[in-house]
């Protein structure tokens, strides 16, 4: 099998060398987490759905469940040299998905779980300087990389913001569009980040889930850090969310693009 330098890197950094496709080139596992049954009490609101901890699960997931789904490990800062590799644009096209979003000038957007901020940055030049994009993470060390990056490239409309495993503590309403490219799977506490991100989207504003294709057997990429397209739809159909699914881009070579719309007051109503 053809090796590029980047892969046998991110092999290393991830200390799986090797052991075959399709698990090596995964966004691998470096926890930042405890273990699934170390944590607190893993109980969204009451009526809401529940969490569940199981003792037989997938290796590279935490153990932890949420509407039937594994949650997967959160990727360490060892990951960015994997964020960072030249063959993503070849692998994953980000400039297209980039395109794909339609993004003004003057609009502000999250990315949620920006890892090294390859998407921010590329966002950042279609909203102009008039916008801005805010760079979410739950590690401070990959707000670091990026705040280097920025300097480095002399960019300025992007800032980069710690969140925490429940919110990525945006300002309400004061979104256009927030985006997780490859998290969402990630996160350990999804419901209540959902509360939080919808309600920091603008009436009218997008939430967009970029995963990879679990439906797609030839998608490289580990099972838990994939996801189907009805388990998003299904995860995101909660009243609360006042999310409402409006298209799915297909064009990417391994990730779906699932867009969905926050209703303006009247529709909530409805
Ligand atoms: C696989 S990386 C993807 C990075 C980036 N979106 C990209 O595609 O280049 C996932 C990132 O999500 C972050 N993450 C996981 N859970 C999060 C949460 N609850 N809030 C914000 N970031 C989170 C991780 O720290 C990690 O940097």
């Amino acid at each position: 099998m053809f090796l590029t330098r980047s892969m046998i890197a991110w092999s290393l950094c991830c200390g799986i060398f090797l052991c075959g496709f399709p698990s090596w080139l995964c966004a691998q596992d470096q926890a930042t987490d405890k273990p699934a049954e170390k944590k607190e009490a893993d109980k969204p609101a009451a009526g809401k759905p529940e969490y569940e901890i199981r003792q037989d699960h997938d290796p590279n997931g935490i153990g932890k469940f949420y509407m039937g789904r594994e949650i997967a490990y959160v990727m360490g800062i060892q990951g960015a040299i994997w964020l960072e590799r030249p063959e993503r644009e070849a692998e994953e096209a980000p400039s297209k998905l980039v395109k794909s979003l339609k993004l003004k000038p003057g609009q502000v957007i999250a990315d949620i779980g920006a890892g090294s901020g390859m998407l921010s940055i590329k966002m950042a030049k279609d909203v102009g300087p008039m916008g801005k994009v805010i760079a979410v993470d739950v590690q401070q060390e990959m707000l670091d990389l990026l705040e280097k990056k920025l300097k480095r490239l002399k960019v300025k409309n992007v800032e980069g913001l710690l969140g925490t495993e429940k919110s990525p503590g945006l300002e309400p309403e004061s979104v256009d569009l927030a985006i997780m490219v490859d998290v969402y799977h990630e996160f350990a506490f999804p419901y209540e980040m959902m509360v939080e991100i919808s309600k920091s989207i603008k009436p009218g504003g997008r939430v967009v889930f970029v995963e990879y294709r679990k439906e797609d057997p030839e998608v490289p990429i580990k099972l838990v850090h994939k996801m189907t397209e009805a388990q998003v739809k299904k995860e995101i159909d909660q009243p609360e969310f006042h999310l409402k699914w409006k298209e799915t881009i297909g064009t990417l070579p391994r990730q779906h693009v699932i867009i969905f719309e926050k209703q303006a007051a009247e529709e909530k109503k409805k």
